[in-house]
């Protein structure tokens, strides 16, 4: 995969941490981190979701053994960024999210010193090593949305993007409120959304897809092909249950079907994979939620340049609430910038430093923001078109690109 690294040209003396002292305690004695005293805990809260054995990740980060074996490549995806996984800037100077994988600068220091510093083991611990994060289940289960056949991803691919058209039988219009994957083989799937289709012709347009191919479900890494389809959920494995903002819902119309695109990652081998998302759901909810977009689609990117702008703005049509929000640009993204015009003053709605075409999802607001009517949004993306030869413009297909900034929002 390709992905931009930055490499920190941090020199161990600057990283070394304080001990037993406030940071800037200028008396303190300084020492060198050690597994176990000050790596393990790191890892256990903010990479062992996904890193454990027979985890979606590559290799487990378990014991000291493997993070001795990775910590090289541990200290350039941590300095990077690249990992944890999270593509929002969730730093804090643009807003942070619930649930948003992110290590704060002190502990990135921290990998960097033990690193460099040739991984030192440390002493052992004296009680149970740390565990790992425990993730958040569902109140109830109302309703599993379940593939009820499996699929085993394409050999020719190592990211095999798949649609599947499922009935979840709802005779009456519900809400989700609350969603929980549970993936059938972990180690495959990278990510999952679910969309709900509206409408019988739209419901036409997916069957038609899936009847054109081989094999259950269709292909689909650019787009669902679908025109009348809404988010629903998205995630991945190492994420536990999510819950919508309180009072908050999406909903599901009657007797329509879903799509279930799922992104299946082949490089730890291939299996027949049978996944299914319980959601927790509700007849009715104080506040329909709905998810709006701003982009910019216009896109004309001229090939060989290391860095280029678009934006676009747009009106505030109603009085909202934002709750969260996807941002989605395709393989030359680098970054985004979303902001709000209010009263003059520019607010920060987010902000990508690191675009990652295969991390892309949902994440919401720890605090949610009130936009008003008029208040003027702008969507900045950021793209690196070196290694094109020609114009790249807006486009399904992901080698067109796109600039899009979801939101999941409530009138007021
Ligand atoms: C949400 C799941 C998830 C979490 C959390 C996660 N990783 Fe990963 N990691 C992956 C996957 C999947 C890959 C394989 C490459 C990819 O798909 O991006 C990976 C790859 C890596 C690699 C290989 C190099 C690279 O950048 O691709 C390193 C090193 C790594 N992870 C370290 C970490 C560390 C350290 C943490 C915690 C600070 C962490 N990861 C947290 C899923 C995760």
């Amino acid at each position: 995969m390709m992905r931009t690294q930055w490499i920190l040209g941090t020199i161990l003396m600057f990283s070394l941490v304080a001990c037993g002292s406030k940071e800037g305690d200028a008396s303190a004695p300084l020492r060198i981190p050690t597994y176990h005293e000050d790596v393990a805990p790191i890892l256990a809260e903010h990479c062992r979701s996904c890193h454990e054995k027979d985890g979606i990740a590559p290799f487990p980060l378990v014991d000291y053994e493997d993070a001795r074996r990775t910590a090289e490549a541990i200290r350039i995806a941590t300095a990077s960024r690249s990992m944890p996984p999270f593509v929002l800037d969730n730093s804090g100077e643009c807003n942070t999210y619930v649930e948003g994988r992110w290590l704060t600068d002190a502990q990135i220091d921290t990998i960097e010193a033990w690193a460099r510093a040739g991984a030192p083991e440390g002493e052992k611990p004296v009680g149970a090593p740390p565990a790992p994060k425990a993730l958040a289940e569902l109140d109830r289960v109302d309703l599993t949305i379940d593939m009820k056949d499996t699929y085993t991803p394409d050999a020719a691919k190592l990211d095999d993007y798949r649609c599947f058209v499922l009935d979840p039988g709802l005779t009456e219009d519900m809400f989700v409120t609350g969603f929980h994957v549970r993936p059938g083989v972990t180690s495959m799937l990278h990510h999952l959304t679910l969309y709900a289709i509206d409408t019988k012709e739209s419901e036409a347009e997916a069957e038609a897809r899936d009847a054109s191919e081989p094999g259950f479900g269709y292909s689909c890494i650019d787009d669902i092909h679908v025109t009348d389809a809404r988010w629903l959920v998205g995630a991945g494995p190492g994420s536990g249950a999510l819950r919508f903002p309180e009072g908050t819902g999406l909903r599901m119309r009657a007797g329509r079907k879903t799509i279930l695109q799922i992104h299946y990652n082949n490089e730890n081998g291939r299996h027949a994979d049978r996944t299914q998302i319980d959601l927790m759901l509700e007849k009715s909810v104080p506040k329909e939620a709905t998810v709006q977009r701003i982009a910019a689609t216009n896109l004309l990117l001229p090939p060989k340049q290391a860095s280029v702008d678009q934006s676009a703005s747009m009106p505030v049509p109603m009085n909202v609430t934002l709750w969260g929000l996807w941002p989605h640009m395709h393989k030359l993204g680098k970054g985004m910038h979303v902001s709000a015009l209010q009263d003059g003053e520019e607010k920060c709605l987010a902000r990508v430093n690191n675009w990652d075409f295969h991390w892309q999802g949902f994440a919401h607001y720890t605090k949610p923001i009130d936009l008003s009517w008029g208040d003027m949004m702008r969507i900045t993306c950021t793209y690196d078109t070196f290694g094109r030869d020609t114009t790249t413009t807006w486009g399904q297909g992901t080698n067109d690109e796109m600039c899009i900034a979801f939101f999941y929002l409530t009138e007021n």
